[in-house]
């Protein structure tokens, strides 16, 4: 198993550019299940759950191009029908996101067949949205031995509100109603950016969509989907993890090809927090504050502040004046980094969703434990500013779904290895 051996402290300085959001590839390699053409996806970012979704799509049916030159770039050919409706468990179980080939299997064949994906370290993570969706559609959904099986004819377009804002359930039933017959009205939905786009590639592949962004998303369903080239957005997740690297480092970053509005909650916070904020029409530039100060933040659906972001802030905010509060409403254990960080030295009280914060704590090199992806990023930044070596282990965590993040540090002047342990 691989770690981290980061020494600091460490000063971040410099420019580096975003990578492909892994949450908008996702559900645009699932997508492709649905198109009778070749769909061309690039920008992808060189991570592991985009290889787990690709071989998932090949154990499917889909044929899959590599360009040598571009790995970012990736072709999916339709195998004429797709061989399997089955994902199973072996291929499930790594990756929640592989619950988003349902939509597209039922839409596309009438049947599928996908394992439960089961709890993880963040929460329970129900998918009961996304399946009383797809009943909503049309769909028989049966659970049996571990597996969702979801059978019709053809879906036919309904009404369907979600009960809560989920991401990955929006996108898999966005997905199922193109191919249904009639009209789908979706409300409460997520408004995510990576929902945004992928309605956009979806709209390239001749998808009838109204309303991506809002929480009320209209599908004119039609009989087929062909082919589209589409490029993923940016990773507003990975960018905001650098930009709280240049704060927590006294530094100062600029991260090439991000949208500023896509990370607005973030940008505000760490204003709030006292560093100086430049955005460009796809540039963020951070430089930290002297001193940084405490700035109390609450997770939430999009536009609000990204839960993927708060394990990142909580690790800035050991380092800032004073007392803050960081509310945690949309998962129901998303601390795990909490006593990591105590044992760096940072003073955290946590009370059901609260954690509170108080700083400023010197923060010295320990052995750490990721235990979720976000999870493992919020250590490296801590890392980043403690005193000595810090070993960050299980760090496959953190390959799920940051490119390169070592070189990136690296670039920006950080002293990181990766070592295997
Ligand atoms: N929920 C339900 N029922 C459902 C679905 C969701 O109760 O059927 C609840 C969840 O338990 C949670 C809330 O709704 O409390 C929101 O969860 P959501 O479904 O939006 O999460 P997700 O779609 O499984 C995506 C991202 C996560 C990110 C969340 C929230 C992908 C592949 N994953 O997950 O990303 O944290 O949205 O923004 O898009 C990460 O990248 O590290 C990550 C965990």
């Amino acid at each position: 198993m691989d770690c981290f051996e980061i020494t600091g402290p460490n000063r971040l300085q410099g420019r580096i550019r975003a990578a492909g959001a892994k949450n908008a590839a996702l559900p645009a390699l699932a997508a492709t299940l649905l198109a009778e053409g070749t769909v061309e996806l690039t920008g992808l970012p060189q991570v592991r759950d985009i290889d787990t979704m690709t071989r998932l799509l090949e154990h499917l049916g889909t044929r899959v191009e590599r360009d040598p030159d571009d790995l970012g770039t990736l072709r999916f050919l339709p195998s004429g029908s797709t061989v399997s409706d089955d994902a199973d468990y072996d291929l499930v179980k790594t990756m929640r996101a592989s619950i988003l080939v349902l939509g597209p299997l039922v839409a596309r064949l009438g049947h599928a067949r996908v394992s439960l994906p089961g709890g993880c370290a963040i929460g329970v993570r129900p998918i009961d949205q996304h399946l009383a969706g797809l009943e909503a559609l049309g769909a028989k959904v049966t659970l049996e031995h571990g597996y969702v099986t979801a059978r019709c004819d053809r879906l036919v377009g309904n009404r369907f509100r979600f009960s809560v804002p989920t991401v990955t359930g929006t996108e898999n039933l966005l997905m199922a109603a193109c191919l249904a017959r009639g009209t789908t009205v979706l409300e409460n939905c997520a408004r995510e950016p990576e929902v945004i786009d992928l309605a956009r590639l979806l709209t390239r592949m001749g998808a009838q969509i109204s309303g991506a962004g809002e929480s009320r998303l209209e599908i004119q369903g039609v009989d087929s989907l062909g082919g589209a080239r589409h490029q993923v957005i940016p990773d507003r997740i990975e960018a905001g993890t650098f930009l709280v690297a240049a704060a927590i480092t006294g530094g100062d970053v600029e991260l090439e090809g991000s949208a500023p509005a896509d990370l607005a909650p973030l940008l505000e916070a760490l204003a709030g927090a006292g560093c100086t904020i430049d955005t460009g029409p796809s540039s963020i530039r951070v430089a930290a504050g002297e001193p940084l100060r405490s700035c109390s933040i609450e997770t939430a659906p999009h536009p609000g502040f990204a839960t993927d972001l708060q394990a990142q802030f909580m690790a800035l905010m050991t380092q800032a004046t004073g007392r803050c509060s960081i509310h945690e409403t949309v998962f129901e254990n998303r601390f795990q980094h909490v006593p990591e960080l105590v044992r760096m030295g940072a003073t955290i009280q946590v009370d059901g969703g609260y954690a509170s914060v108080e700083g400023p704590t010197p923060l010295s090199g320990s052995h750490v434990m990721a235990t979720d992806l976000r999870a493992s990023a919020s250590l490296v930044l801590a890392a980043l500013v403690a005193e000595g070596t810090t070993v960050v282990h299980r760090i496959y965590h953190l390959d799920r779904g940051y490119e390169g993040m070592e070189e990136k540090l690296r670039t920006l002047g950080a002293r990181v290895v990766r070592t295997t342990e």
